[in-house]
Order: structure tokens, then sequence, then C-alpha cells
């Protein structure tokens, strides 16, 4: 049992070593038996048993198994089936033992085999465990016995177990042989599979491959195509631009070039030009210094034969004077001689005589020695200044070129300057195309749109065209039926006239024009007003047309005349033609004449008459119309008001008076009437004091018909000649106020606009020096011959007219007035107006005189303002005493002999003359030199 106990020691660390759960199972499951199991047998069994159910469990590792055998194990612990229990376990002992045995002998080695053999093992497991479990009983039941019979069981069994061992291995051969070759089988047709697989996964993967290949091919075919098509269009563009750009490069160049030969044009060109200018100006240069040179030797020739010909003269004088002494002194002695005659002696005289001789002579050859010492001083002096001169012309010279050379460094620069602004025009230029270009489009545009204006005109044209037809078919459709009713109205010879007059009054009541509507002129009333609506609309040929044919049927038509009169009178304002405005005149005069115009229309027509007749200049036809008109209307203020005006137009002051004060007798305040009385009294009566009541209307009422500058003139001219200064100057600074006068100062009523306005003047100022100048260089021309004109028995002078005179004599000849020859005056001072012949500026100006003013002493003049600003007043001073003196705004100045004074006799002046003898002067009025050529032309003569 000392080996069991070995194996059992060996089994044990197995155990230990192996399974851990296995253990467990055993030690629990014997756990009960083991206090009845007390002998050695029993233990080897068990140990038997657990080394081979160890081995199976390490084998198998079946839980199930084990969990089973473990059950089993139990139950027959504790089963009554005890017999058959042991025989199986001894059956299960004696098939274990052999194992059991060698498993002990060999140790591990066997133990494997023991593994190897499991299998059977597990073919019989249930069957061999009973044994075992029978044995396992039998040993628990009786030791000794069970021992005897394991000997002899043992021996069978070993027989057995051999032969079953051989069998066992036979089979496990035979087994192992099958096994193998179905393993190989297998295996060879798993290979032969596995190569088939091989073989097709390689077939499909190589046409995988091939058609992958083939794609890939294909795609990098057409990628290579696609890449070709690529670069080839990228060349292709590539080429276009290189050839774009070669073109561009191409034209770039051949703009450049011609650009460049242009500019090389145009520098030659400007060279040629520069040249050119350079030579012109060498050339103007060189003229301009000969002519210089030539002017200024002229110059010197003259200057020199002038200053000989004063020393000639001088000479001359000096010789004249020695030769006068030279003869009062010969005189002396001839005298003395004669005295001595007879105290001396012929040869005393022949001395005397000789002696005087010798004088003489030595006196000449003297007077000859100076001469000469005074040519030679003249001499150098000559050569002198000609050095001087030479040295004064290089300089010039030098000057000269140095311009020059500045002239040239400006040329240049002027080129460079003239260059950019030649781009710059350039650019300007084609902006300017562009913008033509614009404009042509739209003025195209324009173009055509006036075109469809212009067709639309048309056609409105023919549209009214044909209703004008329509009209005047109407109109004479009108005219007939008015025919036929007016016979009918005969026929029935006033049957019922009562009746119808009756009627046609009620309605004549209502209608607007029936004051200048005759009954005939009502029949036809539409007709007339279709008529007056077209001067109302301005249709004014229509008018005329439509009038003239209303005559031709009612020639006495009272309107129809007016119409026409009308359309006439505005077609001629509209075409400023004085034969239409006659043809007005005449046919509202026809108005007037006509047999029966009504009162009203007669005015109409007599008003309207009157103004057209002033304004053609007709004032006395006017005056007569208006006359007409007053006998008619005499109550009527209007009429007289325009009767009165027309009268003063005329001159006819008296008339003019008379007229007014009826006007006073009628409508005693009449403002109108006051201030036109009041003019009439201060202008033609002279009567200041009269005539300030009456103005000073303009002062008292504002309106307007009375505002005028000429009113305020008179009256502040009223005051200032009763020495009311302050309150004139009340007047002028409300008509300054009212924009009636230029200032309080400048007080012309017939003005130009815009030009200068000062009350002195110096030559310079004017412009018109040259003119004076030829008058200042003949002023004693000037005065002889006005001198000679002097004495009353010429009847030249005459006393100044315009009742400007406070006192003293003041007398005027003149020459000229409003821009004419006074020719007859002329006559008696012909070289001064053959001089004033060339003062153009002053004998044209025709708001102006030339005249000589002659003034005796104690002469004062009112103050006062010439009537226009378009001229100013060159006194030339002719004989001036002491004492004239001339006051002009604020500033006071007298003449002086062959000078002028200049001023602007619009504003106000005044003239004493305190001296003891006349005073002469040349009054001479110019064209004030702002006003242009065009506007002298045209101004009316004052
Ligand atoms: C004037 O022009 O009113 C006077 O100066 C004329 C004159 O003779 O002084
Ligand atoms: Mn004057």
């Amino acid at each position: 049992m000392g080996k069991q106990g070995n194996f059992r020691g060996k089994k044990a660390s197995k155990k230990e070593n192996g399974n851990k759960q296995e253990s467990k199972v055993s030690s629990q499951t014997s756990g009960s038996k083991k206090r009845r199991c007390c002998g050695g047998g029993c233990l080897c069994f068990f140990v038997l048993l657990s080394a081979l159910l160890g081995g199976v469990g390490v084998l198998y590792s079946n839980q199930e198994y084990c969990t089973q055998l473990d059950k089993v194990l139990r139950q027959y612990a504790g089963n009554e089936m005890v017999d058959e229990g042991y025989h199986k376990a001894k059956d299960a002992w004696q098939f274990v033992k052999p194992y059991a045995e060698i498993a002990q002998e060999k140790g591990t080695e066997l133990f494997h085999k023991v593994k190897e053999s499991s299998e059977i093992v597990l073919d019989k497991g249930t069957e061999l465990f009973y044994k075992a479990k029978e044995e396992i009983e039998k040993l628990l039941n009786d030791p000794k016995s069970t021992k005897d019979k394991t000997e002899q069981e043992q021996k069978l069994s070993e027989e057995k177990r051999k032969a079953e061992e051989k069998r066992l291995a036979e089979e496990k051969l035979k087994a192992e042989e099958k096994r193998k070759a179905e393993e190989k089988r297998v295996a060879e047709e798993k290979r032969k599979a596995e190569e088939k697989r091989i073989a097709e996964e390689k077939r499909v993967a190589e046409e995988k491959r091939i058609a992958e290949g083939k794609r890939i091919a294909e795609e990098k075919k057409k990628a290579e195509e696609k890449r070709l098509a690529e670069e080839k269009r990228i060349a292709e563009e590539k080429r276009i631009a290189e050839e774009k750009r070669i073109a561009e490069e191409k034209r770039k160049a051949e703009e450049k070039r011609k650009a460049k030969e242009k500019k090389k044009e145009e520098e030659r060109i400007a060279e040629e030009r520069r040249k050119e200018e350079e030579k012109r100006l060498a050339e103007e240069k060189k003229k301009t210094e000969e002519k210089r040179k030539a002017e200024e030797k002229k110059l010197a020739e003259e200057k020199r034969k002038e200053e000989e010909r004063k020393a000639e003269e001088k000479r001359k004088a000096e010789a004249k004077k020695k030769e006068e002494e030279r003869k009062a002194e010969e005189k002396k002695l001839a005298e003395e001689k004669k005295k001595q005659e007879e105290r001396k002696l012929a040869e005393e005289k022949q001395r005397a005589e000789e002696k005087r001789l010798a004088e003489e002579k030595k006196r000449q050859e003297e007077k000859k020695k100076v001469d000469e010492s005074k040519e030679s001083e003249a001499k150098k002096k000559e050569a002198e200044k000609t050095d001087a001169e030479i040295r004064r012309l290089e300089e010039e010279f030098k000057k000269h070129e140095e311009e020059r050379q500045m002239e040239e460094k400006k040329l240049v620069e002027q080129k460079k300057k003239e260059e950019e602004q030649r781009l710059v025009e350039q650019k300007r230029k084609e902006e300017q195309k562009l913008a033509e270009q614009k404009k042509k489009e739209e003025e195209q545009k324009m173009a055509e749109q006036r075109l469809a204006e212009q067709k639309r005109k048309e056609e409105d044209k023919l549209a009214e065209q044909k209703k004008k037809k329509e009209e005047e078919k109407k109109i004479a459709e009108e005219m007939r039926k008015r025919e036929e009713l007016n016979k009918a109205n005969d026929e029935r010879e006033g049957k019922f006239v009562l009746e119808e007059d009756e009627d046609v009054n009620f309605e004549k009541a209502t209608y607007p024009k029936k004051d200048i509507t005759n009954d005939e002129d009502y029949n036809i009333s539409d007709l007339l007003d279709l008529g007056d609506d077209f001067i109302q609309e301005k249709n004014l040929e229509r008018a005329n047309d439509h009038f003239e044919q209303l005559l031709t049927k009612y020639p006495n038509s009272p309107r129809a005349l007016y119409g026409k009169a009308r359309s006439l009178d505005k077609l001629a304002e509209k075409q400023r033609s004085n034969k239409m405005l006659e043809e007005a005149i005449a046919t509202y005069q026809k108005v007037m004449d006509a047999k029966d115009t009504p009162d009203e229309l007669f005015k109409k027509a007599g008003l309207k008459l009157g103004e057209k007749l002033e304004f053609r200049g007709w004032n006395s036809k006017a005056a007569a119309t208006y006359q007409n008109l007053v006998s008619k209307f005499p109550s009527d203020i209007t009429v007289r008001k325009k009767l009165g005006v027309s009268y003063l137009l005329m001159g006819q002051n008296e008339k003019a008076r008379r007229v007014f004060s009826d006007i006073l007798d009628i409508d005693k305040g009449n403002n109108f009437a006051r201030v036109h009385l009041g003019f009439i009294v201060k202008v033609t009566d002279n009567n200041p004091l009269e005539s300030i009541p009456l103005l000073r209307a303009i002062m008292e009422s504002n309106s307007k018909e009375i505002q005028e500058g000429k009113f305020y003139f008179q009256l502040g001219d009223a005051y200032q000649r009763l020495n009311q200064t302050e309150k004139a100057y009340e007047v002028y600074e409300r008509g300054v106020k009212k924009g009636l006068f230029l200032s309080k100062y400048q007080r012309s009523l017939y003005n130009c606009d815009g030009i200068k306005a000062q009350p002195w003047w110096k030559p310079e100022e004017t412009g018109y020096q040259q003119y004076l100048k030829i008058l200042t260089d003949n002023w004693k021309l000037i005065r002889d011959e006005g001198m000679k004109q002097i004495d009353p028995k010429t009847g030249s002078f005459l006393p100044e007219q315009e009742n400007l005179l406070d006192k003293g004599q003041w007398m005027q000849f003149t020459l000229y007035a409003r821009g004419k020859k006074n020719a007859k005056n002329c006559a008696k001072v012909p070289k001064v107006c053959d001089l004033l012949d060339q003062i153009t500026p002053a004998k044209s100006c025709v708001r102006g005189q030339i005249k000589y003013s002659l003034m005796k002493p104690g002469v004062h003049v009112w103050p006062h303002c010439g009537p226009t600003n378009c001229r100013i007043r060159a006194h030339l001073g002719l004989v001036i005493p002491e004492g004239p003196k001339i006051r002009v705004a604020d500033e006071t100045r007298t003449w002086k002999e062959g000078q002028f004074i200049i001023i602007d006799d619009s504003f106000e002046h005044e003239v004493w003359h305190t001296g003891a003898s006349d005073r002469l002067i040349l009054i001479v009025d110019f064209w004030h030199p702002d006003i242009d050529e065009k506007t002298r032309r045209t101004l009316d003569p004052i």
C-alpha cells in the first residue's frame, strides 16, 4: 500500500495542482463515508478513483458529468443497492487498476496515456462508473474478501485488460488510421477546396483586377484624353492670348510709333513755328529797332534843326537888335556928327567913319568868333550826346537781348505748357466729342420731338382751319337768316314793331355790351361778340378777317368798325407797323364818324384814337379828338385831362392852363389838374410862389398819375428860387426815394442807366484828350473868331432862353445843337467850325450843344440841372477876368484861359460873375464816354 501511498501522495499533489473544484467535489462526496473507511484498500480505491476521475475531469472539464457522478456516488453511498454497486465498483476498479498502476509506474507520461484512453473510458463511462461504485461499496462492506477477490479478478481483468488493451490498441490504431485517413481526406478535400477557392478567388481577383485594370486603363485613357484636350484647349487659349497679346503689343508699338512720329512731327512743326516766330520776332525787333533808330534819328534831326532854327532865330534877333542898336548909335553919331560938322573937318568925319567901320568889322569878327565858338560848342555837345546815345542804345540792345533770351525761355516753357495744355485739350476734346455725340443724340431726339410737335401743330392747324370754315359757314348761314328776318320785318312794316321792340329791349337790357351796341348791331351781336372773342384770344388776323367780312355786309356797323380798329391796332403793335397803326387810326375815326355810334363806343373809340394819334406824334389831331370828346362829354374829367396833357405836349400851355382850370372848376381839389396847372404857373409864368401850393399836390397825394419827375423838379426849383433851400431838398430827396431822380444833386430827367456819375471830370477820365488838345492848341483862334461876334451888330449872341438867369446878362452863340451844325452861325466862325468838325464825339452828340457863352459882370445863374446825364460838358476858358465862378454839386471852381474844365451838368450847378469885364467860354458837350456807339445812335435828341 506504500506504493499506493506514494501514488496517493503523488496524486494528491497532482490534485492540489489540478482542478480545485473537482477536489472539492471529491472531499464533499466522501465526507460522510470517511468515518467508516479506515483500511488502506479503501483509501487506495478512492485515490485511484479520484485520480481517474480527476484525469477524466481534467480531460473533459465536464462540469455536467462531474455533477452527475457526484450525484450517483451520493446515491450509492446511502443506497440499499449495495451489492450491485459493489460489483460494479469492483469491475471499475479492475478496469481502472492497471491504468492506475501504470500511471503510478510511469508517472506523468503514462498518465497522458490514460488521458488518451479516456475517450474509450468515456464510451463506457457509465458502465465503468458503476463498476467503480460497486468496487467501492464492496470495499466498504467487506474489505478482506474484497482483497482476495480483487487479486483474482485482478489477474483476470489483467488479461482481459491486456486483450482489451490490445483490442483497444488495435481499434485505436485502426481508428487512428481511419481518423488520419479521414483527416487526410478531409485535409485533402479541404486543401483542394481551399486551392479551388483560392484559384477561384484568384481568378475572380484576376478578372476583377483585369476589369479594374481595364477600367483604370479606360479611365486613365479618358483622363489622358481629357488632359490632352484640356492641354490642347489651354494651349489654344494660350496661343490665342499670345496672339492677342502680340497683336496688342504690336498695336501699342504701332500707336507708340505713330504717337512718336506725331510728336516728332509736332515738335518739328513747333520747332519750325518757333523758328518762324523767332525769325518774325527778330525781324520785328529789327524793324522796331530800325524804326526806333529812324525815329530817334528823325527826332534828333528835328531837334537839331529846331535848335539850329532857334539858334538862327536868336542869332538873327541878336543881329537885328545889334543892328538896331547900331542904327541908333549911327543916328546918334550922325547927329553928333551933324553937330560937329560945323566944328570938325572932313578928315575927322573920315576918321570917324573909318573908326566906325573898323569897329564894325571888329564887331563882326567878334560876332563871327562867338558864332563859331557857339557852333563848335553845339557840335561838341552833339558829339557827346551821340556818344551817350550810342551807350544808351547799346544798353538798350543788351536789355533787348536779355529780354529776347527771357522770351526764348518763356517760349520753351510756353511750349511745354502748350503741350500739356494740348494734352488736356485733347482729353477735353475727346470728352467734348463724347458730350457732343450725346448732345447730338439728344438733339436728334429733340428734332424728332420737334418734328412730332410740328406734325401735331400742322394737324391742329388743319383742324383749326376746318373749324374756321365750319364757323364761317355757320356765320354765313346766320347772316342769311338775319337778312331774311330783317326782310320779313320790313315787309310787315312795323305791324308788330311795338311788341317786338319791347322784347328786344328786354333782352338787350341784360346784354353786357348793351352800352356800346346799337339796335342794328344788337341783331348781329353774336357775330360781333365772336369777333371780340378772337381779339380776346389774341387771334388777331382772324379777328381782323372776321370784322372785315362783317363790314362787307354791315359797312356802317359801329361795333364792327371798332372791332376792326382794335384788331388793326393790336396787329400794328405786334408787328410794329406804322401803316397798320394809321389804318387803325382811320378806322377808329370811322367809328366816331358813323351815324349811329352809341356814346360809350364813341368815347371808347375817341380815347383810343387820341392815344394812337399821340403815339404817332400827331399831337394836334390828338388834341382835336379830345376836344371833340370834351364837347360831347363836358362833364367827363378823364377826357379833359387828356386834352390838357395833349396841349402841354404841343407846348400850348395857355390852352392847357384853361383846360386844367376848367377841371378845377368842376372838381376843386383835382390833384391832376393842380399839378399841371402848378407846372404851367411855374414854367410859363415863372411864378414860383403861386406854383408851390398847386405843385405841392405831389407831396400831399400818392396818386400815381401825378408822381412825375418834372413836378418834383419844378417844385424844388420854386423853393430854391424863393431861397427855401431846405424845403427844396425835402422835395428832391422825396423824388430820389420815388426813383424819379438819380440823386439829390443829379436831377436830369432823360437818363441813361448804369453810367459813371460824378460832378467833375478830369480830361484823362474822358478818353477825349486828343479832341480836347485840338481845341486847346487853337484856343486863341477860337477866342479871336468868337470875340469878333460879340458886337451886337452881328446878332450872333442871343440871351439865354431857359429861364435860368437870376440877374445880369448872359448870352450864347450856338454852333452845334442836337448833333446838328448851325451852318449860318458856323459861317461866321469858319475856322472854329473846321476844328469842331474834327471833334466827332461832340459834334455827333444829339443830346448837347457846342456854343460860346458870354457873361457880363453881375450875373447869377440859378442852381439848375441839365436835362440829361448822357453827356459831359467841357468849358474852354477864352476870356477869363477875375470874378466868375461855378459850383457843381458841392465844389466851386473857376476857368483859366486856354484850359478846359469838365463837368457833368446833370448835377446841380450855379454860376456867378462878380468881376468887372466880360467872361467868354466855349461850351462843348461830348457824349458821356460810357455810352456805346449803338446807344448813341438810338437816343432821341435833346
Ligand atoms: C451852364 O452850363 O449852365 C453854365 O455853366 C454856362 C456858363 O456859361 O457858365
Ligand atoms: Mn447849365
